[in-house]
């Protein structure tokens, strides 16, 4: 029968790890994808076949994710000639240039971080995640700090102020509390109609200089690799 979507994560995954190679540093991405390629690292791993093979994780449930299945960890700047040689994770969305949207499973401050600073950042999605326009299919989430949330929300809004079908709100976490992130902040979601329009670098540029902004999901000219698991079974690799 047809692959299921989760096979296809999977199959991307799988191919991703395939580009690993003895003695990598590796940086480890967050969400269902990722959790695909963490499993078949965990197994080269325990069978011998990637000697020297370490990770940084992108997020408290990664980190207990790898350790769970053997992956030796690192983390950013732990020693002076630390390198990351290649990253995997997945995207929430892939644009036709390869920016993508990351962090609806609430992790972007530590993936930008890691996946930034590596030699490579390969991007392992199911071919439901190509959109034309970023902010196609949901939300693109900005990190905030907690102090004043609702005055950040305010000057998030005004920066897209008049855009149409534009808007933004604090995400909730359990209980009617904010959510929070691995790093104790909050998150604001933004919504575009049809998805984000204009310079998305000049969009990035005006978000970063809010402060009280610390970082947002738009990951624009990260990728060095997207792989893209088809239904028909086919698995795509763009550079
Ligand atoms: C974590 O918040 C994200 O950036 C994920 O990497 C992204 O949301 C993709 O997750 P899935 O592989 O679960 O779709």
């Amino acid at each position: 029968g047809k692959p299921t979507q989760d096979e296809l994560k999977r199959a991307a995954a799988h191919r991703a790890v395939e580009l690993v190679e003895p003695g990598m540093t590796l940086g480890l991405g967050t969400g269902s994808t990722a959790a695909h390629a963490l499993d078949r690292l965990g197994d080269l791993l325990r069978a011998g076949a990637l000697p020297g093979v370490a990770g940084v994780p992108t997020s408290l449930k990664t980190e207990a994710h790898a350790a769970r299945v053997g992956i030796p960890l690192l983390s950013l700047g732990g020693g002076p000639d630390m390198k990351i040689h290649l990253s995997i994770d997945g995207a929430d969305e892939v644009d036709p240039d390869l920016n993508l949207v990351k962090g609806r499973g609430g992790s972007l401050l530590r993936e930008k971080m890691i996946e930034g600073a590596g030699d490579r950042f390969v991007v392992i999605v199911d071919e439901s995640k190509l959109v034309p326009r970023l902010g196609c299919t949901g939300a693109i989430p900005v990190e905030v700090v907690p102090f004043g949330a609702r005055h950040t929300l305010g000057l998030i809004r005004e920066v897209f102020d008049g855009l149409p079908g534009f808007h933004a709100r604090l995400r909730e976490g359990s209980e009617d509390a904010p959510f929070v992130t691995d790093n104790g902040n909050y998150i604001v979601e933004m919504f575009f109609e049809d998805g984000i329009r204009g310079d998305l670098r000049d969009i990035s540029d005006r978000l970063l200089r809010i402060t009280g902004v610390v970082e947002h999901g738009m990951f624009l000219r990260m990728a060095t690799t997207v792989i893209v698991a088809n239904k028909d079974g086919t698995v795509a690799v763009i550079n």
